[in-house]
């Protein structure tokens, strides 16, 4: 009788979920973070979950209910006799009293209210030993100044950690759910997998290995997008609110589902403590990524400065072709030469006219000049009256634009001689992103990575440029998985790599090549050592 009351519940939770999730924008449900846990998967997670728990009184608890999605299977898996008390906490009024209407009679209390800030207050509420949730996932950017400087400041106090800046909010809800969770407790998040691997998680990544004990991480394939609308990779995470035993060691699982991956990895704590990406377990060819440490310490950071390319403010409106500007009048001072965006160029050795402009079609050139509008005016009326086209069409309205002086002047940088594609897909032997050799001298947008050879390559390259050729394919044998291993990957598949991530490459190749190059990186470490 209890399991039909609760199909029944549980199918009026999804027809309230659909309408609740169309009537809000797109916009509206991204500030929040409002994209719900298909049940199925919340069934499987508590399921999971249920198999650790001895205690016969279960005290539930959901720090971002919305319409209850994780109650309803608590319900179902676990059974009302079992579940002693049941806290939901929802920020929406329309998502909290949906799941109070809903759920209110099977014993769930909703609190509405935005949790970060109840977390305070809740010492008079029962501290729950089975935490399940799937937290707003809002970007840091959408913080405000102030909200993160409260919630770096509370979660300080609170445990002692400090968070960096560029966490996104599930940081913050996981620790401080967690200080809320009663000791011995078990906790089951369901969050996007950026942590493990960016700078920003280092904090969330050390509290994992040292105050709780961190059970498992279920890594879902990034082609499998679990909400079909929200471009994020996810993982479940699972652990229990005590220290961790001496030579404990996390599952780490990847692909297929929680109760069936495709592969698995047992990684000792102490490894993983010492592990700067946690994506690279299980280390499984189903897994395509690894970071492929030769002991060295020789790194492509030790031989180019990597740098993204120029951020315009407005490519539509700066980057025009050439014989546009020609026809137009413009100065040959004030445009120079600029590759084409990825998805255009065809090529991977871009070769030069006499003008130093690559042979590609489309023939680009972005307008970059230092001059004052005055003198803009006087000297190049035809290219001051496109400028002045700015005004109507909002571009110096922009960020980036509005910060320059004058505004039409660009990023200072010289054309590099190697780029890499900042962002692409590629599986198995299909590399996401390309290397390129440029022979011209055209510079690049932020689409791609900007590799300036130094120190000793640099000095190779000049007394030796016919070199340049093979440095180029040595970085064209730079393989799929290091790439994807140091990158970092998005729902859907897409990869991105940052210029510090591409310097992490192992530059081994090129040493083996020219023994020489050693030099500079020993000299280099001996001042450190
Ligand atoms: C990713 S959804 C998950 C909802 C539900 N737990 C589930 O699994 O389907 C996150 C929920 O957090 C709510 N939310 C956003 N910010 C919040 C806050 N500061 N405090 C409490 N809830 C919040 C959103 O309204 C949304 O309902």
């Amino acid at each position: 009788m209890a399991t039909i009351n609760i199909d029944r519940l549980e199918h009026k939770r999804q027809l309230l979920q659909s309408s609740l999730d169309s009537a809000k924008s797109p916009v509206e449900r991204n500030r929040l973070g409002q994209f719900a846990t298909p049940n199925l998967l919340a069934i499987e997670i508590t399921r999971y979950i249920a198999t650790m728990i001895d205690d016969d009184e279960i005290n539930f608890a959901d720090p971002s209910i919305g319409t209850g999605s994780f109650f309803s299977a608590a319900l179902a898996i676990l059974g009302k006799a079992r579940i002693n008390s049941a806290i939901g906490v929802e920020v929406d009024s329309e998502f909290s009293s949906s799941a109070r209407n809903l759920w209110g009679e099977e014993g769930l209390q909703v609190i509405t209210g935005d949790f970060t800030e109840f977390v305070e207050k809740s010492s008079n509420l029962t501290s729950p030993n089975l935490l399940l949730a799937n937290p707003p996932y809002v970007r840091h950017h959408h913080l405000s100044r102030d909200d993160k400087k409260r919630l770096q400041r509370l979660v300080q106090r609170l445990l002692g950690v400090d968070v960096n800046g560029l966490a996104g909010l599930y940081v913050y809800f996981l620790l401080l759910a967690t200080y809320w969770m009663a000791d011995n407790g078990y906790a089951a998040w369901l969050i996007p997998s950026e942590f493990m691997d960016v700078n920003y998680g280092a904090s969330l990544k050390q509290f994992l290995t040292s105050q709780v004990t961190l059970i498992r991480i279920h890594r879902f394939s990034p082609d499998d997008i679990q909400f079909g609308d929200a471009l994020v990779s996810s993982v479940v995470l699972i652990f229990r609110k005590t220290l961790p035993p001496v030579n404990h060691a996390t599952e780490f699982t990847f692909g297929g589902t929680l109760s069936n991956p495709e592969t698995k990895e047992r990684v000792a704590l102490n490894r993983l403590r010492e592990s700067r990406k946690w994506t690279v377990y299980p280390n499984h060819s189903q897994d395509e990524r690894s970071n492929i440490s030769d002991g060295t310490g020789i790194t492509l950071a030790n031989y180019f400065r990597i740098q993204r390319g120029i951020a315009t403010g407005d490519n539509k409106f700066f980057i025009i072709e050439q014989d546009e500007a020609k026809r137009r009048g413009f100065p040959k001072n004030c445009i120079r030469p600029i590759l084409p965006s990825p998805r255009h160029l065809k090529e991977t050795v871009i070769k030069s006219d006499q003008d130093g402009y690559p042979l590609t079609n489309p023939k680009l050139c972005v307008i970059d000049c230092d001059l004052p509008e005055q003198i803009v005016e006087k000297r190049y009326p035809k290219l001051w009256e496109y400028l002045l086209s700015a005004d109507s069409l909002g571009v110096k309205d922009g960020y980036l634009v509005s910060k320059r002086n004058p505004w039409y002047q660009q990023e200072k940088r010289e054309p590099p001689l190697f780029l890499c594609t900042y962002m692409g897909r590629g599986t198995h032997e299909k590399k996401p992103f390309r290397f390129i050799w440029n022979q011209t001298n055209a510079i690049a947008t932020n689409l791609y990575l900007m590799l300036y050879p130094v120190k000793s390559l640099q000095r190779m390259l000049v007394n030796h440029p016919e070199r340049a050729e093979e440095v180029y394919k040595l970085l064209c044998l730079v393989t799929g998985n290091e790439l994807r291993g140091e990158g970092r990957v998005y729902g859907g598949g897409l990869h991105k790599i940052e210029p510090k991530e591409l310097g992490r490459i192992s530059a081994l190749p090129f040493v083996e090549r020219w023994p020489d190059l050693q030099m500079d990186v020993i000299r280099q470490k001996m001042l450190f050592e």
